[in-house]
Formats: C-alpha cells, sequence, structure tokens
C-alpha cells in the first residue's frame, strides 16, 4: 500500500486532509471491525483467528505489545478483558518489553497491536515471545504485513488505509477487535453468561451511531474551542479507569500534529504532583466518566475539576450529555451520548482528534505529515 501524499480531493472524499476524512470514518471503522464476526445465534465467532479453543481456553494471562496510540488503545482494552475475563491483562510498551526479561509461557497470549503491522518495537517483541513459547495473537489494520505474518493468529480491523501520520480511525477498531477478542475469551471460558456478553455486543454496536452523533454535533464547539485556546502553550490530559488511556491519547494527538506541549497522566495523580503544573488561564482537559448513580469515578474526577478551576485553570471537558456538575465548572464541554463507561473510549476520543487536528489547522501545520514522524517506524 504506498501513500499518494498529493492525492486529489477526490481521493480524500472531499475532506481538506486525511486526517480530516479519517476521523470522520470512525463510525464505519467500527461498524467494519464488527461486521461478519457473529453467528446465527449471535454468538462470537473468530473463525480467522487460529488459535483452538482449547488453547484459547487455558490462557491465564495477556501481554499487549504495542507502541504509541495502539499501546492506548490496549491500555483501554485492560479494564474491559479483566472485568469480564477475570485473567490479568498487561499493557507492554513493545521497545520496554524483551529488555526487560519478561515472564512468559504458553499459558501467556501474547497481543501484538499494530495498524501498521510494520512496526520493528513491535516485531521485534513479538518474536521474543515466540522464542519463549507463548502465542501472539495480532491486531492488525494491514492485510499481510509482517507483524500479522510472524503471529500464531490475527484478528485484522477493517478500518480501511490510514493514511494521515497520526492514527484516528485505527484507535477505535484496534478497542473494538480488543473488545471482540476479549468477548470471545469470555465466551470459551465461560466467564460471562451468554446474555450478558450479547447485552455488550448490543453495546458496541450501537457505538458506530453514538460517534456519528459526536461528529455531527459537537464539531462547531471543537472549531470555536481550537480558535479560543490556540495561543494556548501546554495543555494538561486527565482521566481515571478508561478515561485514563483517552486522556494519553488526547495528549498525542496534539503533541504529535500541533506540536503542543502536553501532558496526560491519570487524574488521582493531580495532589501527587502535577498540580502544581496547574497555572491561572492553563487549559485542563478532563474526560469526565458518566454521573450515573452518582460513580464514586465521577465524583473523584469532579473534585479535580474543582480543584484545578479554583486554581484558575481552563477547564475543558468530555462528558455525558446533561452532566450538570461539569455544566457548573467547565469552560468549553464537549458533550457525549450517554453509553456505558467500557464503550465511553469509542466516543470520548473524537472531539479529542477534532480537536488536535483544528488546533495544527490553525497554527498551519500540516495535519497528515507532521514533522518529524513517519507513518510506520520501521526501524527500532
Ligand atoms: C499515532 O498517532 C502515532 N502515529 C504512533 O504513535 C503510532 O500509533 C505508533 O507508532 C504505532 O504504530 P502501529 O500501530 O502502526 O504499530
Amino acid at each position: 500500500f504506498t501513500i499518494d501524499w498529493d492525492a486529489s480531493a477526490a481521493e480524500k472524499g472531499g475532506w481538506d486532509s486525511f486526517m480530516d476524512k479519517e476521523i470522520h470514518e470512525d463510525p464505519a471503522a467500527v461498524q467494519r471491525t464488527l461486521l461478519g464476526r457473529f453467528d446465527d445465534s449471535g454468538a462470537i465467532e473468530l473463525d480467522e483467528v487460529r488459535i483452538d479453543e482449547h488453547d484459547f481456553k487455558a490462557i491465564d494471562k495477556i501481554i499487549v505489545v504495542a507502541c504509541g496510540t495502539a499501546s492506548y488503545a490496549g491500555q483501554v482494552a485492560k479494564y474491559a478483558i479483566e472485568h469480564w475475563v477475570r485473567i490479568p491483562v498487561e499493557i507492554e510498551l513493545a521497545h520496554e518489553f524483551r529488555y526487560r526479561d519478561p515472564i512468559l509461557n504458553a499459558r501467556t497470549l501474547v497481543v501484538a497491536i499494530s495498524q501498521s503491522g510494520e512496526t520493528m518495537d513491535t516485531l521485534m517483541a513479538l518474536r521474543h515471545a515466540r522464542e519463549q513459547g507463548s502465542k501472539v495473537l495480532a491486531i492488525c489494520n494491514t492485510q499481510g504485513a509482517t507483524i500479522p505474518r510472524e503471529s500464531d493468529a490475527v484478528l485484522y480491523t477493517h478500518a480501511g488505509p490510514e493514511v494521515a501520520v497520526a492514527s484516528t480511525k485505527a484507535f477505535v477498531a484496534q478497542i473494538t477487535a480488543a473488545y471482540l477478542l476479549g468477548l470471545y475469551l469470555a465466551q470459551v471460558k465461560g466467564t460471562m453468561f451468554r446474555d450478558e456478553i450479547r447485552q455488550q455486543v448490543d453495546s458496541l454496536k450501537d457505538m458506530p451511531r453514538k460517534i456519528q452523533w459526536v461528529l455531527d454535533t459537537q464539531t462547531a464547539a471543537v472549531e470555536q474551542a481550537a480558535e479560543r485556546m490556540a495561543n494556548a502553550q501546554s495543555f494538561l490530559f486527565l482521566g481515571r479507569h478508561v478515561g485514563y488511556p483517552v486522556a494519553l491519547e488526547g495528549a498525542l494527538k496534539l503533541k504529535e500534529i500541533a506540536y503542543t506541549f502536553t501532558e496526560g497522566f491519570a487524574a488521582g495523580e493531580l495532589k501527587h504532583g502535577p498540580i502544581a503544573l496547574v497555572d491561572a488561564g492553563e487549559p485542563v482537559v478532563f474526560i469526565v466518566p458518566p454521573e450515573r448513580g452518582r460513580s464514586v469515578l465521577h465524583t473523584k474526577v469532579i473534585s479535580g475539576i474543582e480543584e484545578v478551576k479554583a486554581r484558575g485553570a481552563t477547564i475543558i471537558a468530555v462528558a455525558e450529555e446533561g452532566d450538570k456538575d461539569v455544566q457548573r465548572y467547565a469552560d468549553v464541554v464537549f458533550w457525549r451520548p450517554a453509553c456505558p463507561t467500557l464503550m465511553s473510549p469509542l466516543v470520548d476520543v473524537v472531539p479529542l482528534q477534532l480537536f488536535a487536528m483544528n488546533m495544527a489547522k490553525i497554527k498551519g501545520y500540516d495535519v497528515d505529515k507532521p514533522r518529524n514522524l513517519a507513518k510506520s517506524v520501521t526501524v527500532e
């Protein structure tokens, strides 16, 4: 797949950048990754994954090896898979993994997540895992790439070719594929009832519509926020639970295409140091969990917002429609439609993708080809 950077507007689907086009393909990326992966009874069927059910049943640990955005997709999936399958899921940056002499055996499934399937760090990590006797399953967006070819099995995402260097639609597709894998493991290991699995599948199938709602209704708010924040020198991104890797991903997007200094971290870390960074007017982005049932996480994130608000920060919140606490404290809100907490990363990341793209456009940078970066890092 060769990238024609000067593709005509037609190739960009009429969008003025590949990144804009690909963000608007987020809904289809989720939908197409789900297609054809259920049998007539609605049970999950991953026939293309060449690992037999007996081996899947024996798995008692998962290690995800990936880099950058792909590692954040794995980090989101960790919360869901551990909840559904009750086995530990470790997220390892591929370039750190093999140099720390990891503990591996036949009951550990290594999941290599890679959009390009050519990232050398991830390839070397999977080679090490296989040498140590672990099975490797690739989650990849590029048919026939090196990483799936060298893995025991592959679960392809079907986001379509991703041209912009900044990964967007692949991220939501990677989460979707990892969730399918987790629910399939729960199905074969019997850690969830059929109707519980079906409920999660139905929630997943409903996410493309919810992502589309965000694209249709929040784009103007994102564009206004980018105009307002165009001169900000740095941003903090905070989140809890599945919102934490979304904060990391939002920070990375702004770093890599708007060249803005950002720091993403767990909202609970605020008082353990980072709050010292908060200055009057400093934009702080919070990914706010749903309020449903006054979840303890919601209360804790709101108290974090109060803390930084009291120090004069500008609050940007990604939150569920109708959240009254957020309305009270936030200067800018990107709303999401109600959805289960575990599904929220699929919608919460969308305004952050759009925000980074708008910030880069305002600064006059090349949204699709940011400086110093390659689409696939094929060197170690
Ligand atoms: C994401 O926007 C970056 N371009 C980068 O972090 C990327 O996700 C990482 O290099 C992994 O690439 P891969 O998914 O192709 O392996």
